[in-house]
C-alpha cells in the first residue's frame, strides 16, 4: 500500500536521527572504559566537569564534532572548548603557548578556566568555527580526566544542553535534553561549581581578557597577571551584536520558558514590588531565607545572598525547576556583579533576555 511505505519511510528517516537508547554509565572503570571507546569510535558521550555537563566528542575528528552541534541545534558559528588531562597534551593543540597563559594555566588549572590560544593546525574548523584560535581546558572533575585518559584523545565539549537552555549541572538534567539524542551519559554527580568555565583570551602577549565570567573571576586574574580586561559584552546591558571576541556571547542563553524580570533593588523593594505585581503563574526568584518572608507567594531560591559560589551551584537548576513547574512569569532578585557574582549576573541577566527593573 503506498500510503504505508511512505510511513514507513518517514520512520525510518526518523530513526537515523533519534538513536534507539541513550547509554547511562556510571563513573566505575568499567563504564568509563565504556565511554573511552564511544569516543574513540566517533561517538558522543555527555561527561560531567566540575563547572557543568559536556557533551564530548573526539576534538580531532571532524565528522564527530559536527555530531555535537546536530544533537544540540548549535549555532554554526559558536567554537568549541577543547578538554585535556594534562598539561603536556597542549603542545600538539596550540601553536603558541604565551608567557601570560602559562601564569594563569599555573595558577588556576586544573580548574574551571578556558584558556582560548593559536590553534595549531591539528585543530579541525568544526571545532574553532574557522577562527585561529581554540579554547583550551584542563578540568579539575577526576572522572572528566579518567574518561579524557580512556578516549586517549583531547575531547571537545560544549556543555550538554539544547542549546539556549541552561547547562546541565546534573546527569537528569542531561537526560531532559540529550536522551535518544546522544550514545552515553555519564553520571558523575552533581556538578561542584555550577556555571561554566571562566573564559579567558590569552592567545597575544597583552593584558588577558576575560570573554565569560565563572568560578574564577577577573579579580583573581588580575591577582596573577597585574591587570584583567573585561570584554564589553560581560557588562553591558544589552544583546551582543555584530563581531564579537567570543561568539557565545551573541547567542540566546539560557533562557527557560518562563519571562524573568530582574529585580535590582534591596529584599524591602523587592517584596513590595513582587507582592503589588503577583499575578497567577507568577513565581519569586530570591535568596535562600527569603521565599517564606513573601506573603504566598511561589517562591525557588538561589542561593545565600552573599554567597557567590553556593549561588552558582543552584542557578541553572532553579532555572530548569521553575519551567518544570510551569511558571510563565518570574521576578529574580538581581545579583551583585563584583567578584564571582559576575558570572551569576551574566547567566541571569541573559535569562532575563536583558530585562531588568531597578527599584
Ligand atoms: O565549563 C565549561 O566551559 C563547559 C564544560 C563542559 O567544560 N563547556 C562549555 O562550553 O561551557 P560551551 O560551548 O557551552 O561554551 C564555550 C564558550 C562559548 O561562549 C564560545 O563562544 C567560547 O567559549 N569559545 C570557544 N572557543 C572560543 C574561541 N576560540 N574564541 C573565543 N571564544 C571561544
Ligand atoms: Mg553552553
Amino acid at each position: 500500500m503506498p500510503g504505508a511505505s511512505g510511513a514507513f519511510c518517514f520512520e525510518r528517516e526518523a530513526d537515523l536521527f533519534m538513536l534507539d537508547e541513550t547509554l547511562m554509565l556510571s563513573s566505575g572503570d568499567d563504564d568509563i572504559a565504556r565511554a573511552g571507546e564511544i569516543l574513540k569510535n566517533g561517538g558522543l558521550v555527555a561527561i560531567p566537569t566540575e563547572t557543568v555537563y559536556g557533551l564530548a566528542a573526539n576534538a580531532l575528528d571532524g565528522t564527530a564534532v559536527r555530531a555535537i552541534f546536530e544533537a544540540k541545534g548549535r549555532p554554526q558559528d559558536n567554537p568549541l572548548i577543547v578538554h585535556i588531562s594534562s598539561l603536556d597534551q597542549i603542545d600538539g593543540l596550540v601553536s603558541r603557548f604565551p608567557e601570560t597563559a602559562r601564569a594563569l594555566a599555573d595558577a588556576f588549572w586544573p580548574g574551571p578556566m578556558t584558556l582560548v590560544l593559536p590553534k595549531s593546525a591539528i585543530i579541525p574548523d568544526e571545532v574553532t568555527c574557522g577562527l585561529d584560535t581554540v579554547g583550551i581546558r584542563f578540568p579539575k572533575s577526576e572522572c572528566a580526566r579518567r574518561i579524557i585518559d580512556a578516549a586517549g584523545v583531547p575531547l571537545a565539549a560544549p556543555s550538554a544542553n539544547t542549546s539556549g537552555k541552561p547547562s546541565p549541572t546534573c546527569a537528569a538534567h542531561v537526560f531532559d535534553d540529550m536522551f535518544g539524542r546522544i550514545d552515553a551519559i555519564v553520571d558523575g554527580g552533581e556538578c561542584s561549581v555550577g556555571v561554566e568555565s571562566t573564559v579567558v583570551y590569552a592567545a597575544d602577549d597583552g593584558d588577558p581578557i576575560l570573554l565569560r565570567p565563572g568560578g574564577i573571576s577577573a579579580e583573581m586574574i588580575a591577582g596573577v597577571c597585574g591587570s584583567c580586561k573585561i570584554d564589553e559584552n560581560i557588562t553591558s546591558d544589552m544583546e551582543a551584536t555584530g563581531a564579537v571576541m567570543s561568539p557565545g556571547m551573541k547567542h540566546k542563553h539560557y533562557s527557560p520558558n518562563a519571562k524573568i524580570t530582574l529585580i535590582e533593588s534591596d529584599f524591602d523593594a523587592y517584596k513590595d514590588y513582587v507582592e503589588k505585581n503577583m499575578a497567577p503563574g507568577t513565581a519569586a526568584l530570591c535568596f535562600d531565607g527569603e521565599g517564606q518572608r513573601l506573603c504566598g507567594i511561589p517562591y525557588f531560591e538561589y542561593g545565600a545572598v552573599d554567597d557567590p559560589k553556593s549561588q552558582c551551584r543552584k542557578v541553572f537548576s532553579m532555572l530548569r525547576r521553575l519551567d518544570k513547574a510551569g511558571v510563565d512569569a518570574v521576578y529574580a532578585r538581581c545579583p551583585r556583579r563584583d567578584g564571582e557574582h559576575l558570572a551569576v549576573y551574566n547567566r541571569l541577566i541573559r535569562a532575563a533576555a536583558f530585562r531588568k527593573i531597578k527599584l
